[in-house]
């Protein structure tokens, strides 16, 4: 009988999809998906709609990406970050941050190399490093300020060290590294002569005073860091799968050759958009941050009403909540309580963890706040019922 091939056959069906299913049975709301439920500003999506119907966009699109969009990439890391970007050569659309992840790898990590993640990660990191042959090596971040211990960080390091793969603003954390931390992993990087693939896409996702700060603009980190981000949470089109990675040419170069043969191109009417897109106005971000802070503030109140333990977010629209002074069991069994007994979705973040550090997560839920402002005061009503 033919079988599924063995690189994915121990992939079993994710949590998450185990809580959407339960969510949908349970009329819950669904907090667990990082899936905006409003939706993406009028004008960015009439800048798709016309270019769809200008009869230039609906054939293939360059394989590196539009030089329009390209240059609009690079002018967006020159004008927020002050980095020099070479449209031409140092910058390659992709299909969402995720296949920019996996081309990078598949572009700059040979088999048998290591590469660091830093936990609870996003979740493709580790079936991405799988299938190209590398080998994961996990440095978890402690709660509940969810920080680095500089010798946990130190130890993962080796001259078997290829790259590390950076996510700040953090998902699920919430957590946006500072100078200090980026300065320790990049002091690291350069000691190891280690290749950073920064995850950058909720970069302009930050509250308060706090500030992204891009590992490519650290010292004596460009030339050793590829940076990844996409359109999805900026400008609330997660469903346009449309994301770039940009750096020096002799990096990109790498994740460009891989990028050929995995899309080949991206969505060609999207990445109109997406000139128009990153092009808009500080006011469109300062607008932004606002209507995140309120549901920040929002999700804050329902937690604390709930008798949840969660310090607020630094940036992302996720937060990690405590249970265990409201449910006994772990954090599989908390997601799948709530979802059913309360009403409401979460995930549990074992997922982001290797089986070793399973136990880190173990009595947390991260909480997704992408959502309506009235669906969130409608989750707080539900959740006061868990306090004991
Ligand atoms: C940390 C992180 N990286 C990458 C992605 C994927 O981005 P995209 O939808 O652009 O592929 C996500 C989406 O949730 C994310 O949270």
């Amino acid at each position: 009988m033919p079988a599924i091939a063995n690189r994915v056959a121990a992939l079993a069906t994710t949590v998450f999809s185990e809580i959407n299913d339960l969510a949908l049975e349970h009329n819950a709301i669904n907090l667990g998906q990082g899936r905006p439920d409003f939706d993406a500003p009028p004008d960015i999506v009439a800048a798709e709609v016309a270019a769809l119907q200008d009869g230039k966009h609906n054939q293939y699109a360059p394989g590196t990406g539009t030089l329009s969009m390209r240059q609009a990439v690079a002018n967006h890391a020159g004008r927020f970050y002050n980095l020099d970007i070479d449209p031409k050569s140092g910058v390659v659309v992709t299909a969402g941050a995720t296949e920019g992840i996996f081309s990078s790898l598949l572009g700059l990590v040979n088999q048998g190399d290591e590469v660091i993640l830093i936990e609870p990660y996003f979740d493709s990191y580790v079936p991405n490093l799988h299938w190209i042959g590398a080998k994961p090596v996990y440095v978890p971040l402690h709660p509940p300020t969810w920080t680095l211990d500089p010798d946990e960080l130190r130890a993962a390091f080796s001259p078997r060290t290829r790259a590390i793969i950076l996510n700040t603003p953090q998902n699920p954390t919430g957590r946006v590294f500072t100078y200090d931390e980026l300065k320790l992993i990049a002091d690291l990087c350069i000691e190891y002569d280690v290749i950073c693939i920064a995850d950058d896409v909720y970069e302009h996702l930050t509250f308060g005073e706090t500030r992204h700060i891009p590992m490519a603009t650290m010292p004596g980190m460009f030339e050793r860091t590829v940076t990844v981000s996409s359109l999805g949470k900026s400008y609330s089109v997660t469903g346009w799968k449309l994301g770039w990675v940009y750096g020096p040419p002799a990096l990109v170069t790498g994740v460009l050759r891989a990028h050929q043969f995995v899309t080949f191109a991206a969505h060609h009417p999207a990445q109109a958009a997406a000139a128009y897109a990153l092009s808009q106005p500080g006011t469109y971000y300062e607008d932004f941050l606002t209507m995140y802070t309120v549901k920040r503030d929002l999700m804050m109140a329902a937690l604390d009403g709930a008798g949840l333990k969660a310090t607020a977010p630094e940036g992302t629209y996720f937060v990690m909540a405590d249970f265990s002074d409201v449910f006994d069991g772990d954090d599989v069994a908390f997601a799948r309580y709530l979802t059913r007994e309360i009403g409401v979705a979460c995930i549990p973040p074992g997922v982001f963890y290797c089986p070793e550090h399973g136990e880190i997560g173990r009595h947390f839920a991260r909480f997704a706040f992408c959502k309506g402002d009235d669906t969130l005061r409608a989750a707080g009503e539900r959740l006061a019922q868990l306090k004991r």
